[in-house]
């Protein structure tokens, strides 16, 4: 089968599309033949040899996180799900024909493969730092770059929950950060008046990294209502990173309640083929988005 491997750590002209052997479902786990893998900044930061301590790798590896499929092989002890059914998960390696899942749930009727696999990662993000930053309904959350895959789920989990939120993102996506029920404004020079001008902040969210976490401090006036999953020094103020991962099925299961009502959308932005990874590494590295980048198989 073919797949996206890279042999060294480096730029995304270290990814080649090589011939592999076929991966096998282990216990508690399935595999896919998969139709199409999300792209998240993780894919690109294990490339560069970042974020081993989390997610420790070996070279040769493959590439991505996310995936959506057709159920081709069932690991033992499996027993919600059989061959040739729709599901979308997370796994290992899954820019490629076959993968390996570890955890799925049945894909939303409606959905295409493009879209399904999305969802994983930002959903589980998204409904985990909600719950780690303690926000409740009536209050107002702050979401620092808000227009990407993360913020386009947190916005409409908020949206549900009642949770009123001022959004920043770049100048392009105010309107499509709107239309997910925020207030919007952009990152750019004076954006903490322009937010205090659009109201009091309870709780803030840095999804962005871009070295805004003392502001978000100032802007909530507690550090402890504060979290980020982007920027590394977050500890330094005081500010909670959150890496650890939640429940996947759980969010999966929430997320597809959701889509199912029609409460839950996140468009893809762009999709790529399996040949073009490289490209789909530097355009997500570029580091704007409108919603989620996939990779067609
Ligand atoms: N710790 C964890 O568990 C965890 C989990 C998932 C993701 N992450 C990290 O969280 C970050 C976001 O992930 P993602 O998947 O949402 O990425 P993404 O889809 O690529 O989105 C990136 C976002 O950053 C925004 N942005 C760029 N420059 C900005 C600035 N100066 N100020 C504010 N926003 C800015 C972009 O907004 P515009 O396009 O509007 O400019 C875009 O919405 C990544 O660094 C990722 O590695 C961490």
């Amino acid at each position: 089968m073919k797949k996206v491997s890279f042999a060294e750590f480096g730029g995304p002209e270290v990814l080649r599309l090589i011939d592999a052997e076929e991966p096998h479902a282990g216990p508690g786990q399935i595999r896919i033949a998969v139709r199409a893998a999300g792209v998240n900044p993780v894919d690109w930061r294990l490339r560069e040899g970042q974020v081993l301590g989390a997610h420790p790798l070996e070279l040769p590896a493959g590439v991505g996180l996310d995936a959506a499929g057709v159920v081709d092989e069932i690991g033992e002890g499996v027993r919600d799900v059989a061959p040739g059914d729709r599901v979308f998960g997370e796994g290992t390696s899954t820019y490629a024909e076959l993968a390996v899942l570890s955890a799925w749930a049945p894909m939303p009727a409606g959905l295409t493969f493009a879209e399904a696999a999305g969802y994983p990662s930002v959903v589980e993000t998204a409904l985990r730092v909600l719950r780690e930053v303690g926000v409740r309904p009536g209050q107002t959350l702050l979401v620092s770059g808000a227009s990407g895959g993360v913020g386009s789920a947190v916005l409409q989990f908020a949206r549900e929950r009642g949770i009123r939120v001022i959004a920043t993102a770049g100048a392009a996506n105010q309107e499509y950060v709107r239309g997910l029920g925020a207030l919007a404004t952009t990152y750019h020079e004076g954006w903490t008046a322009r937010v205090r001008r659009l109201g009091d902040v309870d709780a803030a969210l840095d999804l962005a990294g871009s070295g805004v976490v003392p502001e978000l401090v100032a802007l909530t006036g507690d550090p402890r209502r504060v979290v980020s999953i982007a920027d590394r020094d977050a500890p330094k103020f005081g500010v909670r990173f959150s890496g650890t991962a939640g429940s996947v099925p759980d969010a999966l299961a929430e997320a597809a309640e959701l889509i199912a009502r029609g409460r839950l959308h996140i468009p893809v932005e762009k999709s790529y083929p399996l040949t073009e990874a490289a490209r789909a590494h530097s355009d997500s590295q570029a580091g704007h988005a409108r919603g989620r980048r996939v990779i067609l198989v």
